[in-house]
């Protein structure tokens, strides 16, 4: 079967959901960029979500409509996106594009390889790299070399299909099906990447998004990512500790975490601990990307996530690594003159990177 993972045109509203919550956005194209224009983080309950894999679809459609009826979005059209791990991608050479058809067909051929799953279980879709240059090749097919470039993107079915049920339970069609990957990588081209200075982009830059459950690196040089990988790290360690520690429900542990509310010791006998752990993730994050590719040296490490929020992480970070740390918020760029308040996007913006990319997929050409 063949679904959409790429296409798409007009308003569209980014559902990022994530292990502990459904997060939404509509942005909006204005002169000098982009604006958000609709917005809500709603919770879900624990367990509805596991390891990435939908396990209550009407829970998750509940939290889907409550987020959508706060951000009082009117659009019916959504995007979403299959977790990164749950997903194969890949750039292909096809050395003779052919028409439409076979070349769906030679994709379907050179990427059997990739994909650790059987075929008939699969969704796949692609896109031509560079679609200019591909028409160009196409006019002159008769030339010997008309290879062309595509990135192409498979995940199990039943990855897509859930996503789609919870969309459909809450009333709403996915235009695209995205993955979680290329959406932060299109948050970081469109939004992230205009903010920085030369000087910023000259080396690699790290761009981390460090949820409840997962840590999402990835690594840019110019536009182009050079390196992605997920690990099992992330806030909930805190809570946890927290409510080990005092004693308390994790929900409770989860408010009070956020709204700096525990006693006097919490700093120095829960947090600092906590905060010297992340710090020594992240080199270590970053000394895989060392090992595993021979890219240059990280001139820059963007902190994004709602993990980010946590109090002295940044500093932390930065002298751990010795590497210039700064916090990942998109909506730095874009929230001024926004009707959402100030205060919302600079608290939350860091999580909604992957719902930030989502959005973007309502511009796409
Ligand atoms: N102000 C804050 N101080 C400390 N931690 C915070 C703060 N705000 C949010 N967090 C933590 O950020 C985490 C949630 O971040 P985020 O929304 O990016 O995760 P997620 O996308 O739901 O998780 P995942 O990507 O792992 O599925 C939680 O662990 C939460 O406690
Ligand atoms: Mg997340």
């Amino acid at each position: 079967m063949i679904v959409p993972l790429f296409s798409s045109k007009n308003p569209r509203l980014g559902v990022d959901i994530s292990s502990t919550a459904v997060k939404v956005l509509l942005l909006e194209k204005h002169r000098n960029g982009y604006r958000p224009v609709g917005f809500a983080i709603e919770p879900i309950s624990p367990g509805a979500v596991q390891d990435k894999t939908i396990t209550d679809t009407d829970v998750v459609a509940g939290a889907l409509s409550r987020a959508l009826s706060r951000s009082r979005a009117k659009t019916k059209h959504i995007v979403m996106a299959v977790p990164t791990s749950a997903s194969v991608s890949r750039v292909l050479n096809i050395s003779n594009p052919g028409n439409e058809f076979e070349l769906e067909e030679q994709v379907r051929m050179e990427s059997d390889q990739y994909i650790p799953f059987p075929i008939d279980e699969v969704s796949l879709d692609f896109e031509p790299l560079h679609p200019e240059a591909g028409s160009k090749q196409k006019k002159k097919q008769s030339n010997e070399d008309s290879s062309i470039q595509v990135i192409m993107a498979a995940t199990r079915t039943t990855n897509v299909e859930a996503r789609v049920a919870v969309a459909e339970a809450a009333g709403l069609s996915v235009d695209v099906m995205d993955v979680e990957s290329f959406a932060i990588q299109n948050a970081f081209t469109e939004i992230i990447a205009p903010t920085l200075t030369a000087e910023d982009r000259a080396q690699p830059v790290a761009l981390l998004d460090v949820g409840a459950n997962t840590t999402t690196i990835n690594v840019f040089s110019g536009d182009d990512i050079i390196y992605s990988k997920e690990h099992p790290f992330g806030g909930k360690q805190l809570t946890n500790e927290i409510s080990m520690y005092y004693g308390l429900s994790p929900e409770e542990a989860e408010e009070k975490k956020r709204n700096d509310t525990l006693p006097d010791d919490y700093h120095r006998k829960v947090l600092q601990p906590f905060i010297d752990n992340m710090a020594m993730q992240v080199e270590r994050f970053i000394q895989y990307f060392y090992s595993e590719t021979n890219r240059g040296t990280i001139g820059l490490i963007l902190l994004g996530g709602g993990t980010a929020n946590t109090p002295g992480v940044i500093e932390r970070i930065n002298n751990e690594t010795g590497i210039q740390t700064r916090s990942a918020n998109p909506f730095v760029a874009i929230g001024q003159g926004s009707r959402i308040s100030a205060e919302l996007l600079a608290n939350h913006g860091s999580s909604m990177l992957v719902a930030c990319g989502l959005a973007l997929r309502s511009f796409d050409q």
